[in-house]
């Protein structure tokens, strides 16, 4: 129905109603990267119609300066920065100064920013009271949805999303307590104290610390880990349009507080198709179990009625290796190999080898599934002594600097508006109520 028009001009399209003849020209935007986009937001003013693109295949909700993705070449970059140049040279920090404020730090805008997350990693302590509603075997991410959602009654000097101070500062709030409410899900789940913040630590190394230290007895932080820990929250930090963040933003266009909108994109997170693809994969290697059973999951991946998928295969956006799997499989050696547990840690040499069968196999080449972020995450993160429950968690602390600076990117847009798609209606038509209703 649609023809790129190009006599009358490179920058428009004209669409074309084959049934009445009629024609209108679409401006086309361009990007300065990436697929040009059809403006059509006067569409349905002029010609009556809606599009139809159930799950946003080819839709672009919003613009953005702040993540880019191609994903047939697997590149990511934040701020045009390469993710693997991020993860190599930069900490944490930098990288959530960089999302959230466009550039990253010199050594004193460093301090500062650190200072001013390091300001907020308390909780209010009336919010004890809200973890121990919880029952003990409450799944981290439900505590996680309910406790993030209760900071909205908390804050309340955070919550005028027109004031740019109290976005800045509930923006500081949410990176810096993330750690401490997942920290204290886990405590609160093992039945251990909860551990205050320690403000003398890195981000990652007082999340370590919030987690695996007790009252008892002295807790060392391995390096090794705090920087493995550290690269998996950069390599979470950001993934442009993804359902979560989508969630945030749809949330955020109706001006709900920024507490809540984290709490949807939590509950968003959640879901197997999304960032609890990382608990999935572990669960999935330890069904397999062993290499010989390979090729038995491998082919009822493949079986269109078995519902069975491969957990940390394929990508909405990568039709290639997802650059975050790369660092994150690094990483992994390294981690196993320092701790010198890789002998006993079968679960990588059983994900290497179902990966590079997988990769092998003409479904996947076909369909362009590669290894994603999640794929090897979670074998590291049970290395670092982590329950698969919290796997999401971590997700969420890490996702929680790109939710914010998307909200606020959105929010500072002069042309924001509420979120209000439209839909292909299916259903009935002018039905008469029922005789036996009307009395
Ligand atoms: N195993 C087997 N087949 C798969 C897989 C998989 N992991 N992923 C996709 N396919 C197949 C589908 O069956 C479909 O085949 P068809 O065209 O014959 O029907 C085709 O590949 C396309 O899959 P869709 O589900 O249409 O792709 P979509 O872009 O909607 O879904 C998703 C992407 C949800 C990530 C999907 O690949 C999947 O379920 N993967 C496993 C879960 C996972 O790892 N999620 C983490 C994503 S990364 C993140 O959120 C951090």
């Amino acid at each position: 129905m649609t023809n790129a028009n190009s006599e009358k001009s490179q920058n428009s399209v004209t669409l074309t109603d084959n049934q009445s003849g009629q024609q209108w020209e679409l401006p086309v935007i361009d990007g300065t990267v990436g697929p040009r986009v059809i403006d059509i937001r006067k569409l349905y003013g002029e010609t009556g119609m809606f599009t139809y693109d159930p799950g946003f295949t080819s839709t672009a909700s919003c613009d953005s300066e702040i993540t880019y993705i191609d994903g047939d070449k697997g590149i990511l970059m934040h701020r045009g920065y390469r993710i693997e140049d991020l993860a190599e040279h930069c900490d944490f920090m930098d990288v959530c100064h960089l999302l959230l404020n466009g550039d990253l730090p010199d050594s004193k805008q460093k301090t500062k920013f650190e200072h001013d997350i390091t300001y907020h990693t308390m909780l209010h302590e009336q919010m004890i009271y809200f973890f121990r509603g919880f029952r003990r075997d409450s799944h981290p991410m439900a505590v996680m949805v309910g406790v993030v959602g209760a900071l909205s009654a908390f804050y309340h000097d955070s919550t005028d999303i027109t004031d740019p101070h109290q976005r800045m500062v509930a923006s500081h709030r949410m990176i810096a307590k993330m750690p401490t409410i997942a920290a204290m899900a886990y405590k609160y789940s093992v039945g251990q104290p909860f551990v205050y913040p320690r403000n003398d630590l890195s981000y990652a190394e007082n999340f370590l610390n919030m987690t695996f230290s007790v009252p008892a007895e002295e807790y060392k932080i391995s390096p090794t880990l705090a920087r493995a820990m550290d690269r998996i929250f950069i390599l979470h930090a950001d993934h442009e349009q993804n359902a979560s963040t989508s969630t945030v933003r749809l949330a955020g266009s109706s001006g709900a507080n920024p507490f809540a909108c984290i709490a949807s994109g939590i509950a968003s997170l959640w879901g197997p198709a999304h960032g609890g693809a990382n608990e999935a994969v572990l669960r999935m290697l330890q069904e397999i179990g062993s290499k010989d059973r390979i090729p038995e999951f491998i082919e009822r991946a493949k079986d269109k009625n078995d519902p069975f998928r491969l957990m940390g295969f394929g990508h909405r956006v990568y039709k290639n290796y997802d650059p975050r799997a790369k660092v994150m499989q690094k990483s992994c050696h390294e981690v196993l190999d320092e701790l010198g547990i890789r002998k006993q840690e079968p679960l990588l040499d059983l994900a290497m080898e179902l990966e590079r069968i997988a990769l092998e196999d003409d479904f996947f080449v076909e369909k362009k599934l590669f290894p994603n972020v999640d794929f090897y995450s979670g074998i590291i993160l049970k290395a670092m002594g982590f329950p698969t429950s919290m796997f999401t968690a971590l997700f969420a602390v890490a996702r929680t600097v790109g939710w914010i600076a998307q909200w606020n990117e959105m929010v500072e847009d002069p042309n924001h508006r509420i979120s209000r798609p439209r839909q292909l209606y299916q259903g009935n038509t002018g039905r008469e109520l029922p005789e036996s209703f009307k009395s």
